[in-house]
């Protein structure tokens, strides 16, 4: 028998090993709590303007590395975000959102670590991509249905037009075809090891996002 066919997927791989800090991110006290419906609406938005600076750095990196052979083949201008955040923005915070917009101390590092990867480290990017993107396209439908119900955004309109793939109809297709570039990525072993480490990594920097996220926004008891 070829002994590859019993090798667990990377796509399989990199679910797993992600899997206790996605819970730990799912359950963070600022998501709890916006999706309890505790926050308002500037938490939120809030929320959406350090999510801008990351996908900033997402994306600027990713124009880069279109033709990139290891991190090229996930650069899909269907996902692409940063249009949609400034379209939010401009609505949560009015046509000059630009002015006063500042990243939190996490928020600068993660998109700092972001550009970094793209930068430097195309595989390493993936891990940024695949954590960001392959989330916003699950759980974040979850966030926009709660967006929408506590504070009236229009459904998929302005406010949570971040969470809305339009160019994307059938997103459980798309996250199979995802995982497919996973499994074919163009890596050794021991550079797939490393992309999992940077997924992890890439959590934390998030988990570190919504901890001063918390701060800013504490409840009041
Ligand atoms: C309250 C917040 C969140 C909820 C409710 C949520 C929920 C979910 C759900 C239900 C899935 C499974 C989708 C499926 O099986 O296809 C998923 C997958 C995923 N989520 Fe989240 N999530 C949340 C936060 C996050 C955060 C903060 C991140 C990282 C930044 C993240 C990254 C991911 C990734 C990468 C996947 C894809 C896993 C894979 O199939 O390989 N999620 N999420």
């Amino acid at each position: 028998m070829d002994a590859t066919a019993t090798v667990t997927p990377f796509s399989t791989l990199i679910r797993t090993a992600s899997h206790e800090q996605h819970t730990e991110a799912e359950t963070s006290t600022f998501m709890s709590d916006l999706l309890g419906g505790r926050l308002g609406v500037d938490a939120y938005t809030r929320y959406t303007e350090q999510l801008w600076f990351v996908y900033r750095a997402l994306e600027e990196g990713a124009e880069a590395l279109r033709d990139d052979p290891v991190a090229g083949p996930f650069i899909q201008p269907e996902l692409m975000r940063s249009t949609e955040l400034e379209r939010d923005l401009a609505h949560l915070r009015g046509a000059d959102w630009r002015e006063g917009v500042e990243p939190l101390p996490a928020t600068a590092a993660y998109a700092a670590r972001v550009a970094e990867c793209a930068r430097t480290w195309p595989a390493g990017y993936i891990a940024h991509h695949y954590t960001r993107y392959l989330g916003d396209l699950s759980g974040g439908q979850i966030i926009r249905d709660k967006a929408e119900k506590t504070w009236g955004f229009e459904r998929k309109g302005d406010g949570v037009r971040f969470y809305v793939f339009e160019e994307i109809t059938n997103p459980a297709a798309f996250k199979r075809g995802y995982r497919e570039l996973l499994d074919a990525v163009n890596a050794d072993d021991l550079e797939k090891q490393r992309i999992i480490e940077e997924c992890k990594r890439a959590f934390a920097l998030n988990t570190a996002v919504f901890r001063e996220l918390g701060e800013v926004f504490p409840l009041s008891a």
